[in-house]
């Protein structure tokens, strides 16, 4: 099977993890529009556009299903994506409010995700007594896209992040932006012990396994080590170095234009 998988950035990189952890024999068409991110402080019309331009760059490249690994598109412009794709669309933010089970849900995600209050909506959707507080972080995604995860600056902005959440004694942290994940070690040293960290692409892969197990019969087996390709719209350098930081896999990025072409 071939997935297609789309972020502004590294971000992706950690859905990409959990995918092949428990479906290894696919492979991927990771798509990162490096040129433009941080996506989080865009407008819902510029992720609407970009929605577009991305969901007409994957219709040409051959994918049995595709993975909304940016939480800034999901919430604002999954619609777009699903109109547009003829494959089976998965996406982070409703696969993990189907499966959480805590009372009081804290979440940290970019400004424009917070802004649709898309993670509030889908947890109430599903467990409507629960009591959700997101939180918007803009400066994470710069600073990790920076590679600058070891300074204090990122543990005080997080400090900053963490604090109204705890005030409300929350249960659980969803980690709504998919960049996320890689400061993780740093939110569970800052977390309280009783909090349990949720990385919503464990529930997009189990969700994603399901569905493979099922079909995996009608589609090629695929190796991700071989078979999978990355591109990116600036700086493939950059990523192919922090696919190996992150991944241990170095792999050859592509340049690509995602201009539309009538
Ligand atoms: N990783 C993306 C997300 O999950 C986008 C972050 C950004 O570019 O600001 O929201």
């Amino acid at each position: 099977m071939r997935l297609g998988l789309f972020d502004s950035g590294i971000g992706g990189l950690t859905v990409f993890k959990k995918v092949v952890e428990l479906s290894p024999n696919t492979s991927f068409v990771y798509l990162a529009d490096t040129a433009r991110l941080p996506y989080g402080l865009r407008t819902s019309n510029e992720i609407i556009e970009i929605a577009e331009e991305i969901s007409f760059w994957f219709s040409h490249q051959n994918i049995d299903a595709f993975l909304v690994a940016c939480n800034t598109t999901n919430s604002i412009a999954l619609d777009v994506i699903k109109k547009r794709l003829n494959v089976p669309v998965f996406d982070l933010i409703e696969s993990v409010s189907s499966v959480i089970e805590e009372n009081r849900v804290g979440v940290l995600a970019t400004p424009s995700t917070v802004k649709t209050s898309a993670y509030t909506n889908a947890i109430l959707g599903f467990k409507p007594k629960t009591f959700v507080i997101e939180q918007p972080c803009p400066e994470f995604v710069p600073l990790i896209e920076m590679d600058q995860l070891k300074l204090d600056e990122i543990r005080d902005v997080a400090i900053g992040y963490l604090q109204p959440l705890l005030k409300e004694n929350i249960e659980s942290l969803i980690l709504g932006c998919s960049h996320y994940p890689l400061i993780s070690p740093l939110l569970v040293k800052l977390l309280p012990s009783n909090v349990k960290l949720i990385d919503p692409a464990e529930a997009l892969s189990l969700k994603l396994k399901l569905f493979m197990d099922s079909k995996m019969s009608n589609f090629a087996k695929r190796n991700y080590l071989v078979d999978s390709k990355f591109y990116v719209t600036s700086d493939p350098c950059n990523f192919a170095n922090r696919a190996k930081q992150w991944l241990n896999l170095f792999p050859e990025v592509k340049l690509v234009s995602l201009q539309k072409k009538a």
